[in-house]
């Protein structure tokens, strides 16, 4: 009947759905419209609807059938009007053009079910005598340009069911709705759908949902209050709404913690709280939850670890906590199943992309070097897995300290060793200084045999014992192929890096020896220094480095504020120190990395960066590293020819130079999705296009005149780092060379070259 006026724009989905909520509602709530000729509205009626028509401005001239006689009202004759018994239960006019304002006179439509003008410019207030209408079930008014505040009458329509008041225009042409939300809409025992999104709502949400009445059960099934300015906190009430499916209150100003008895919300299928300033952490009790699809709580201030039931009990098709302040791992399940940009910008989150590999798989929990029973299996760990592994370094955590305590006592007081053991792996203490003599002796390696088993110290050591490092307390720092890495600190206070290798992987001790003596003998100011090892009684292999306080390069560039800016000129140094560190490990060393990440980046106290975990597979058996090559490079840093070859060179690790260039150039991390695309190929993508200057970290582009050529320079640079075909790569010299080309040398402080060539820092 309406079908003549085709509406001029073209609904979006959200319009769309409105739609069909209303089709169905109509279908709720049966309509006689009276079809014979002759009926006369009733005279209450056509006065309302002439003052009706008064109040709106009709530009494309919709309302010319609503003339004077009256006659077509109720006939058929009047665009947009249903009746039933010579009165108006519907006027529906949407995409009418319509402006102007709402009559007062609306009040005495006493039969009308629905009134729905949304997507017209229709102004002014939502006028509160729409509280008198006893049959009112439907009210759409979306994507108007309402002022005002909601009026609180709509909550004594005793049969409201659907209340829209939201925009959802692509056109942004709001609603600017003001003040807040009336307590008796709260109250509501009829309301179903209640839509206030997009407007200038105003101060806290009442909290007396579903007070309405005893013995009278809330039926809201939908509330939308997205984009407004809603504070204080979320109302522990809506708890009660156990019809409740959807809940979207994205984009206000709410604060406070998730209130516990949300876990009620059984029927709860879609939650978004995303954009507000909302504390604690997530609620056990939405492990209750097991209809919601979709979680959306990003960018609020929550703390804690994400549970593991979100990934298990729950069967979520969409899940967002980026920028919070969430800590530990993420759940196996969930990093699964949704990329990175759904957990970012959470400081202490670890575990959802290879640049985020957890540091902690237990969350900082301290344990000291004694041979424990659990081996790390790979990179992967069941969440049980961890909790288990996390519940018994608590436990071992305490008897340990005991133990310790205990020992260094005894130790001190009885003074000298005492071997305890029996049974060695590879002799007694003079036996280490026999092996160290043999073949390639380590200068000055020196042997300490103590507590059983064998320290040996490199050059540039810290003076301590066995002892001292199986007494100093640790705190474990991360977990990698070969074995998990520590944080030591020693009795005097100085501070060590301590790996501890997996037992059963690495070479036997005589072969062993020959090689980590090799490792031990390389000094760069690149290259993260091995200080000691130690071969434990039952053998156990500890690796002791110098400890890098900045942390990785990962850190370092991607979990900062944006108060914490790095600027160009360090992050050149940067390139250029990994570029030297690399050049060193092929040309001096003969050492392909095979893993260089950023996160295997150390960065010291002047942002000098430091490359580790380079040469640990010639600790390992061939069996073992056979079966790591396989997994060998962290996704996003691997180079496509790595998948079939397997086997890494050194334009293998050129392209993970190149990939951690691109990383320093536009301030993204590999593991962070673009579209499905890695690093390189988004770089490459965007270059192609002539955007070049997109691809920069926006930090940069601030100097970006006095900077540009550099940047673009060294941009072109890495791209040939990372090309696909492997032959086409330079080799690292030549990338230290183009650096240093690129930005020369400079004197410590000026910011000009003072012709300093480059730098051959070996
Ligand atoms: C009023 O409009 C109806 C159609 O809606 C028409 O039949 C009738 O003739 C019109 N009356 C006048 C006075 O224009
Ligand atoms: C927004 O509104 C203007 C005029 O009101 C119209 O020309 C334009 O096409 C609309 N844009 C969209 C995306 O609907
Ligand atoms: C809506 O809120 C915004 C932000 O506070 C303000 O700039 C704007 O003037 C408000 N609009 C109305 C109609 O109150
Ligand atoms: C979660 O469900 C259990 C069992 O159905 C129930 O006992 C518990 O009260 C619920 N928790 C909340 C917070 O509603
Ligand atoms: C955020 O919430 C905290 C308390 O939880 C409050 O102190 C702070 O002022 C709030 N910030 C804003 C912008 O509302
Ligand atoms: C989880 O949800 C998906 C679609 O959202 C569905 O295909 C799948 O069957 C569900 N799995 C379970 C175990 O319910
Ligand atoms: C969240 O983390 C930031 C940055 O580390 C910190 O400044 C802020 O205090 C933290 N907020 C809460 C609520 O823990
Ligand atoms: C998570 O939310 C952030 C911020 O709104 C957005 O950029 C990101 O694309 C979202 N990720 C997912 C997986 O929904």
């Amino acid at each position: 009947m309406e079908s003549k006026h085709t509406p001029k724009k073209t609904p979006n989905l959200t319009t769309i759905l409105h739609l069909i909520l209303i089709t169905t509602l109509t279908h709720i709530t049966p309509i006689q419209t009276q079809s014979w000729d002759g009926i006369i509205v009733t005279e209450a009626d056509f006065q309302a609807l002439q003052s009706f028509k008064q109040s709106l401005i009709d530009p494309n001239g919709f309302l010319k059938s609503w003339n004077d006689s009256g006659y077509g009202a109720c006939s058929g004759g009047w665009q947009g009007i249903k009746c039933a018994q010579g009165q108006v239960i519907v006027i529906q006019l949407p995409f009418r053009g319509l402006g102007g304002q709402i009559t007062t006179k609306i009040g005495q439509f006493q039969a009308l079910r629905k009134l729905s003008l949304h997507n017209n410019i229709i102004t002014g207030s939502i006028p509160k005598e729409l509280g008198l209408l006893p049959n009112l079930r439907g009210l759409q008014l979306f994507n108007n340009k309402f002022t005002g505040s909601i009026p609180a009458s709509l909550g004594l329509c005793p049969l409201i069911q659907s209340i829209d008041l939201s925009n959802n225009l692509v056109n942004l042409t709001f609603n600017q709705l003001t003040g807040g939300i009336p307590v008796r809409i709260v109250k509501s025992n009829s309301i179903k759908f209640l839509a206030l999104g997009y407007n200038n709502l105003s101060g806290s949400v009442p909290d007396s949902w579903g007070s309405g009445g005893i013995g009278v059960k809330p039926v809201f099934q939908s509330l939308t209050f997205d984009h407004n300015l809603l504070t204080g906190g979320l109302p522990v009430s809506l708890g009660k709404l156990t019809d409740v499916e959807e809940i979207s209150f994205g984009h206000n100003r709410f604060s406070g913690s998730i209130p516990v008895e949300f876990g009620g919300l059984l029927k709860l299928t879609s939650i978004d709280l995303s954009y507000n300033n909302i504390s604690g952490s997530i609620p056990t009790s939405f492990e209750n939850l097991t209809l919601v699809k979709s979680m959306n709580l990003a960018h609020n201030h929550l703390t804690g670890e994400i549970p593991s039931f979100l990934g298990e009990k729950l069967n979520l098709s969409e899940f967002n906590v980026s920028y919070n302040n969430l800590s530990g791992s993420v759940p196996s399940r969930l990093s699964s199943k949704f990329d990175s940009s759904a957990f970012v910008g959470n400081l202490d989150l670890c575990g959802y992309s290879p640049s985020t590999a957890c540091p902690t798989s237990p969350p900082p929990s301290t344990a000291p070097f004694q041979p424990s029973n659990h081996r790390g299996n790979g990179n992967k760990l069941s969440t049980k897995g961890i909790i288990l592994i996390a519940a018994g370094a608590v436990i071992a955590l305490l008897l340990l300290i005991c133990c310790i305590l205990l020992c260094c006592l005894l130790k001190k007081r009885g003074g000298g060793g005492r071997p305890k053991d029996a049974e060695r792996g590879g002799g007694e203490g003079g036996a280490a200084a026999a092996a160290a003599g043999k073949g390639e002796a380590p200068p000055q390696a020196e042997a300490a045999g103590e507590a059983g088993g064998k320290l040996v110290h490199f050059e540039g050591t810290m003076g301590f014992t066995a002892d001292d490092l199986l007494c100093a307390t640790a705190e474990i720092m991360g977990k990698s192929t070969y074995g998990t890495v520590y944080k030591a600190t020693l009795e005097d206070g100085d501070q060590v890096a301590v790996k501890r290798l997996r037992e059963k992987i690495t070479k036997n001790q005589r072969e062993f020896e020959v090689e980590v003596n090799l490792l031990g003998k390389i000094r760069h100011p690149n290259l993260l220094a091995m200080r000691a090892y130690y071969l434990g009684p039952k053998g156990e292999k500890l690796l002791v480095f110098d400890y890098m306080p900045k942390g990785s390069l990962a850190t370092f560039l991607h979990a900062r504020g944006p108060e914490t800016p790095v600027d160009w000129p360090t992050r050149m140094q940067i390139a250029k120190g990994m570029a030297r560190g690399l050049l060193s490990l092929h040309t001096h060393h003969n050492i392909i990395h095979g893993n260089l990440t950023s996160s295997n980046v150390l960065l010291d106290e002047t942002i000098n960066p430091k490359i580790a975990d380079f040469g640990l597979s010639r600790l390992m058996t061939t069996a073992a590293n056979s079966n790591v090559i396989a997994t060998a490079g962290a996704l996003g840093y691997r180079a496509p020819e790595l998948s079939k070859l397997k086997k890494a060179n050194t334009k293998t690790d050129v392209y993970s130079l190149g990939v951690i260039i691109l990383e320093l150039l536009t301030g993204k991390s590999p593991g962070e999705a673009m579209n499905g695309v890695d690093l390189p190929q988004w770089v490459a993508s965007i270059v192609k296009e002539e955007w070049t200057n997109e691809v920069f970290d926006l930090e940069l582009m601030k100097d970006a005149s006095v900077i540009g050529d550099e940047l673009l320079n060294t941009l072109k640079l890495a791209l040939h780092c990372v090309d696909p075909s492997p032959s086409a790569r330079p080799e690292v010299q030549l990338v230290l060379q183009q650096l240093e080309e690129i930005r020369p040398e400079t004197a410590a402080s000026s910011g000009d070259d003072g012709g300093a060539g480059p730098s051959t820092s070996e």
